[in-house]
């Protein structure tokens, strides 16, 4: 289906305004992507500074120079809502990156005009959408090639693709012979224009793998030279990721793909602690905040236990906040007595088990906390923050995977900068609606 922006302002234009219940002054979470615009009021959202993810891109174009600014948007946009995220970024990417030709079709719904390079698989059989969506194609096999092809020859059109070129990292892509075949042939179907190549760091991450990257950056070179011999010239050549990017500046090329940076996120403490000394310009605000309600605060007499599974005794009588979300919305099992929320500007630990809709934490040391409070699961909260970084060192994992697992059915809600706006003019698309 092809998608007009024309079709979707309408759409866009039945959207009810937030209306605030009676009495009530709090904020209303209303839906920017994922649920229905008339479902009811979401148990917990997700907040976007807008203003700071701008920002950031800024900050991350100005230190890629001339490069090509890819904005990886993929997986919803790391958490923060695939919609939002490139509204608001579509004035200064250049192209945006995606995982699948689902997410490159939800950005052409959405109005977006920017390139969209699909990064991930696209099955053979889907070429013909990847066509209609005008989406560049990453391949590293002849029956997607031939796929691509054909399909572009129906819709009368030139599909740019970009070769994924292997150089250590062994997920996707080619290297050597397999690799000048793949763009002799690519070459050869007109309909294909071998537009780009790319390749992808195993370990720019680490600071004490430069070597290994450094080795990676000159394997790419060298594939991409057996490819000019081979009288295939791709224009576009991009490797570098944020940490890349941020690193390394030699691994620019002439363009960038720039995902978690743009969230405010460091790709690693080593990369930031690195960056204090190789970037030290370079400020990365985070973006996203997480919130809900407590549903209902009790007090549990000394010795009894709290949820599932009598894992948590309170020792005292305590005040426990219920809170209105689970690990179905991504708020990790992992977390059970060991998270931390916000409450009234404190600190509150989550106890017992989090279960898949609800959650407990004990509030007795937090004066006044009433049902309807609002609590940071995620973000600032008066003096307080809970980050990413705290939460993915408590379940052994990455801030990526933190933010990327917020269910995407939750609202994403454009939010008041803490910062203000960024100098220059704010695209409409990405001002407050608060
Ligand atoms: C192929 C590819 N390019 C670019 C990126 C962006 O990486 P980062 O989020 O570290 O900037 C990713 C992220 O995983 C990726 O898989």
């Amino acid at each position: 289906m092809v998608h007009t922006e024309g079709a979707l302002s309408s759409r866009a234009g039945q959207w009810p305004a937030p209306v605030p219940a009676p009495g009530y002054t709090g904020h209303v979470p209303q839906t920017e992507n994922g649920s229905a615009p008339d479902a009811p009021t979401a148990l917990s959202w997700v907040e976007i500074d807008t203003h700071a993810l701008l920002r950031n891109a800024r900050a991350l174009k100005a230190r890629a120079g001339g490069g090509l600014f890819i904005a990886v948007v993929k997986s919803n946009a790391y958490g923060h809502g695939l919609e939002l995220a490139a509204r608001t970024l579509a004035d200064t990417a250049d192209w945006f990156g995606v995982n699948s030709l689902a997410e490159a079709e939800r950005l052409r719904a959405a109005g977006i005009e920017n390139p969209v390079i699909i990064l991930g698989r696209v099955p053979p059989e889907d070429a013909d959408r990847a066509a209609v969506a005008r989406a560049r194609v990453v391949v590293y096999d002849r029956e997607l090639a031939d796929a691509l092809a054909a399909a572009a020859a129906r819709q009368g059109v030139r599909l740019p693709v970009h070769l994924k070129v292997e150089t250590g990292t062994n997920r996707q892509g080619l290297r050597g012979d397999d690799l000048v075949a793949l763009a002799r042939h690519c070459a050869s179907l007109h309909a294909l224009q071998v537009e780009g190549a790319s390749m992808h760091f195993a370990d720019v991450e680490d600071a004490a793998a430069e070597g290994f990257t450094r080795g990676q950056r000159e394997a790419f070179l060298g594939e991409v030279g057996r490819l000019r011999e081979a009288d295939v010239r791709p224009s576009v050549l991009h490797a570098a990721c944020s940490a890349a990017l941020i690193l390394y500046p030699e691994t620019v090329l002439n363009a960038v793909r720039v995902g978690v940076a743009l969230y405010g996120l460091w790709p690693s403490a080593e990369t930031r602690r690195e960056a204090a000394r190789r970037a030290p310009e370079l400020q990365l605000r985070p973006v996203l905040a997480w919130k809900t309600r407590v549903a209902q605060v009790k007090t549990v007499p000394a010795g009894e236990t709290v949820g599932y599974g009598l894992t948590h005794r309170v020792e005292r009588d305590a005040r426990i906040a219920v809170l209105a979300v689970g690990y179905y919305d991504g708020y990790d099992r992992g977390l059970s007595s060991r998270g931390r929320v916000l409450v009234r500007g404190h600190a509150a630990p989550i106890v017992g088990r989090v279960c898949m809709n609800i959650a407990m934490a004990d509030v007795t040391d937090v004066p006044g906390v009433a049902a309807g409070d609002e609590v940071v699961l995620l973000g600032r909260g008066g003096r307080e923050a809970v980050t990413a970084e705290e939460i993915a060192d408590m379940l052994d994992t990455i801030n990526y995977e933190v933010v990327a697992r917020i269910n995407p059915e939750l609202p994403r809600v454009p939010a008041v900068s803490e910062f203000g706006a960024p100098s220059g003019p704010v695209p409409a698309t990405a001002r407050s609606r608060a």
